[in-house]
């Protein structure tokens, strides 16, 4: 395979664990977007977003974006953002197949209700604040993506097996 798989879905749709099962399964190469800026700034992600504001973290997302188009197999699991910003798309298209995971809002809330570090999601974890976020960004969600994976009950191999599935029949058809 040439380029990268960027996965893409909303917080807690499964980005991270998909990309560590395709680390594990096939050698790839892992690039979390989250985890590296984080690193980078010396910071968590809640800390960016106070200290510094959300176009500040959005700025350092897409300038992380523009460097990972220059590498070639990685699989990059995605802030949930990442799709708000059409020139962050345009990139990922250039050098890259983009896989969009998703999941019910109630499955969503069931992995996030304890965790901390998604300020976007601060006095929002109930399901209808999920499902109001949701679908404030599925247009721009599908419009980015070449495959489509729900994820909703599958086990991550399922999921893996699925996604391997989809990329081959796009290299049939020559996508
Ligand atoms: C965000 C998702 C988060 C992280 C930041 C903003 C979003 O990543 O980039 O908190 O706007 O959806 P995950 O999708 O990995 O939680």
């Amino acid at each position: 395979m040439k380029g990268n798989i960027f996965l893409i879905g909303f917080m807690g749709c499964g980005k991270s664990t998909v990309a560590s099962e395709l680390q594990k399964r096939y050698g790839m190469e892992v690039v979390e977007m989250d985890q590296l800026l984080s690193e980078r700034q010396g910071m968590s992600i809640p800390d960016i977003f106070e200290t510094y504001g959300e176009t500040y973290f959005r700025d350092l997302e897409s300038a992380l974006v523009a460097e990972i188009r220059k590498m070639e197999n990685q699989v990059v699991s995605c802030g949930g953002g990442v799709v708000l910003r059409e020139q962050n798309v345009a990139k990922m298209k250039e050098n890259g197949q983009i896989v969009l995971l998703t999941a019910n809002p109630e499955t969503i809330l069931e992995r996030v209700k304890d965790d901390e570090n998604r300020p976007v999601l601060k006095g929002k974890k109930t399901v209808e604040g999920i499902t109001e976020l949701m679908e404030a960004r599925r247009e721009k969600y599908e419009a980015a993506a070449d495959i489509v994976i729900h994820t909703d009950k599958k086990p991550v191999s399922e999921i893996c097996e699925e996604l391997k599935q989809k990329l081959e029949e796009r290299e049939r058809q020559h996508v």
